[in-house]
């Protein structure tokens, strides 16, 4: 049967990927397109058409309940079930401790934490109805090492491994899986406008000396959301080239 997944924040980026590769490994048949505006999807929507997939684009805002649940009933109106689910949506708004506004504290932590327990609360009671779904969430190497001028983002990833853990053991026993993947450094608009210098920093901690990329990421999450993973729950795997090895 047709299986449907939903990928928040995937009008660009590592989650458009994600979307096309479920595509592609067949993991998924039917994707739902979701981000802050509907009209930034249309891209991703006609590729995946394009690729053979029904595609359909809605209007989330992780950090808003209603939103959340207006959106995922509607994907389940559209496609009469709910399969996979991928939080990738999230955000930066760095700037050393000390200096961290209260505002974007917040404003990190409620897309990059609380949106993937609002959409994860939601898309758990259809899966539970079903007896069967798989969760992957999108952590990062920082939350796992910290980093200096990220104490809103680390936190809000280290925060959504936890999540992804305790979710594991809640959810188990009802078919679904939960799972995190933590990607190192990946090309895209995020990483884009970090200095030159900055760059060179990290490639030079990355054993494998070079950046990864989206589609490296989007290959771990279809497989962890796919049925060869039907064993695995409550892991975080690390796609960061090495640079860091816990
Ligand atoms: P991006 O900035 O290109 O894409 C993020 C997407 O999330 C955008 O389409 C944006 O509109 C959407 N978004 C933002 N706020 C939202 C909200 N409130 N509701 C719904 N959607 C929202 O970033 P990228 O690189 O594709 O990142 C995707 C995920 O991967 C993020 O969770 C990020 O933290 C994580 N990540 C990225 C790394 C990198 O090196 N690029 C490294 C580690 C993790």
């Amino acid at each position: 049967m047709a299986k449907t997944a939903l990928v928040t924040g995937s009008a660009r980026g590592i989650g458009r990927a994600i979307c096309e590769q479920l595509v592609a490994d067949g993991t998924a048949q039917n994707i739902v397109v979701c981000d802050v505006k509907k009209e930034w999807c249309e891209e991703t929507v006609a590729a995946l058409r394009a690729m053979g997939a029904q595609a359909e684009a809605l209007e989330i805002n992780v950090a808003d309940g209603k939103s959340v649940e207006a959106g995922i009933a509607e994907a389940v109106r559209l496609f009469g079930s709910l399969d996979i689910v991928v939080n990738n949506a999230g955000i930066t708004r760095d700037g050393l401790l000390v200096r961290m506004t209260e505002e974007d504290w917040d404003a990190v932590l409620n897309i990059n934490l609380k949106g993937a327990f609002l959409v994860t609360r939601e898309a758990a009671k259809i899966m539970m109805r079903a007896r069967s779904g798989s969760i992957v969430n999108i952590a990062s190497v920082v939350g796992l090492m910290g980093n200096a001028g990220q104490a809103n983002y680390t936190a809000s990833k280290g925060g959504l491994m936890s999540l992804t853990k305790t979710c594991a053991r809640e959810l188990g026993g009802r078919g679904i899986r939960v799972n995190a993947v933590a990607p190192g450094f990946i090309k895209s608009k995020m990483t884009d406008v970090l200095p030159d210098a900055v760059k060179q920093k990290m490639l030079d901690v990355i054993p494998m000396k070079k950046f990864g990329e989206v589609s490296d990421i989007a290959k771990a999450v279809s497989f962890l959301a796919g049925d060869k993973a039907e064993y695995i729950t409550g892991q975080v795997l690390s796609v960061n080239g090495g640079m860091l090895m816990p």
